[in-house]
């Protein structure tokens, strides 16, 4: 039975659940995730779990056996146009190593849950990791009031999906009830492709902000006001933007993107007099994050009065960054050794569903290789022979657990 290939095959099918374009799109709480579900829940059922889905419209597989059990999944959503890996496989992976397991007649000593979360990216909604942060008990029921680009709020399309926007609370799960969390994911990076290893073991997770730098200036016919003197938010915001780019070049803990660039009045004739920004910062430390995070908004303070404008700086999101618990990381070591591998352990520059399950239980990540480091875009790529790597390895740690 070559598991990898058997993975390559319920990713490609899983795939079609995707707006139409390239690669693909597929966002919480829509028609392509109920297509979705229904092709997970037959996965989960193969690997021997009873599939329902919870009121943050988590699709929760769980094996019989009571206990403290060992929680497995990653994320159902995409980004737009992206590839067939990320966070799905995750989920595809962990159903394939129980199947494996159940093939070769190995019982493992805890319960399971394979966990297929909703909405890890934020990109339909700008909030995610309802789904984890529910589980954790940690939800901001401030974020069911956001709402998506036609004016959807988060709430109600999660009611309408099937969840139930007034029980999240009733989710948190107990800490003695989970022994811990596990989560298997492509790399989206070239650090295991640049080692030449399919696997690599998980030691902590980027911790991240989103802001909003809004860059303020004044409007005026584009032909008849003189350069000297002009208050345009563009020309500051672009000064930001580079001095931005510039400044992160030079620390190789820093991560910092602008992602989104709105501008008013946005006509070729118009001289433009608001400027919206997102700046997100990662960093495996906090404190450095937000301490370049500060810089950078004394920068735009500067760069706004040099135009003749002023700005505004608000922290929109924030997710601290997490360690991965110790002896996760030597089962994970260890599952990796027996099937023949030297372990290589890394960080993590994305976040994942497992920074929020950092909240309630310790957490462990594999990473798949990830070919030239390309994600969220549709030429992800990850070897039917390193996805059959990777089940061998959970199904060694799975089955590792004792009660
Ligand atoms: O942005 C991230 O790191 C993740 O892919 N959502
Ligand atoms: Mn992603
Ligand atoms: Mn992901």
């Amino acid at each position: 039975m070559d598991w990898g290939e058997i993975a390559q095959h319920r990713l490609d099918d899983i795939a079609r659940c995707s707006l139409d374009g390239p690669g693909v799109t597929r966002f919480p709480f829509t028609p392509e995730h109920t297509d979705a579900l229904e092709v997970i829940r037959a996965w989960m059922e193969r690997a021997g779990l009873s599939p329902h889905l919870d009121a943050a419209g988590t699709l929760v597989g769980r094996s019989t056996g009571s206990g403290p059990a060992v929680l497995i999944g990653s994320h159902q959503d995409s980004v737009r146009n992206a590839g067939r890996y990320d966070g799905i496989m995750g989920i595809a992976l962990a159903c394939l190593a129980l199947e494996k397991l159940r093939s070769e007649g190995v019982s493992i000593g805890v319960p399971i849950e394979v966990l297929a979360f909703a909405d890890e990216e934020g990109v339909r909604f700008p909030t995610a990791l309802l789904g984890p942060r529910a589980l954790a008990g940690t939800v901001d029921r401030d974020v069911l009031a956001m709402t998506d680009q036609d004016g959807a709020s988060l709430g109600a399309s999660l009611d309408a999906f099937g969840g139930n926007s007034n029980a999240l609370e009733t989710l948190a799960r107990k800490r003695d009830d989970v022994r811990c969390y596990l989560e298997l994911h492509i790399e989206q990076g070239p650090v295991l492709e640049t080692a030449n290893m399919p696997v690599g073991v998980v030691t902590g997770i980027c911790g991240i902000e989103r802001n909003r730098v809004t860059f303020y200036g004044e409007t005026g016919h584009a032909g008849t006001v003189p350069m000297q003197g002009r208050a345009d938010a563009l020309v500051a915001a672009a000064d930001f933007i580079s001095h931005v780019h510039d400044t992160a070049r030079a620390d190789p803990d820093i991560r910092a993107t602008i992602g989104t660039c709105a501008v008013s009045p946005g006509v070729a004739n118009g001289i433009p007099d608001k400027t919206e920004l997102t700046f997100e910062v990662r960093a495996p430390d906090d404190g450095a994050r937000q301490a370049f995070a500060a810089k950078m908004d004394l920068a735009a303070k500067t760069f706004a009065g040099e135009r003749g404008g002023h700005h505004v700086f608000e922290n929109t999101y924030h997710q601290p960054a997490v360690p991965c618990a110790e002896d996760i990381i030597d089962r994970l070591s260890e599952a990796v050794m027996a099937t023949g591998l030297d372990p290589v352990t890394l960080p993590s520059g994305a976040t994942h569903d497992a920074s929020a399950m950092a909240d309630l239980c310790d957490i462990g990540m594999l990473f798949v290789r990830c070919r030239d480091g390309v994600s969220h875009r549709p030429e992800e790529f990850a070897s039917v022979q390193d996805m059959g790597m990777a089940i061998d390895v959970l199904a060694h740690a799975l089955s590792s657990f004792q009660a």
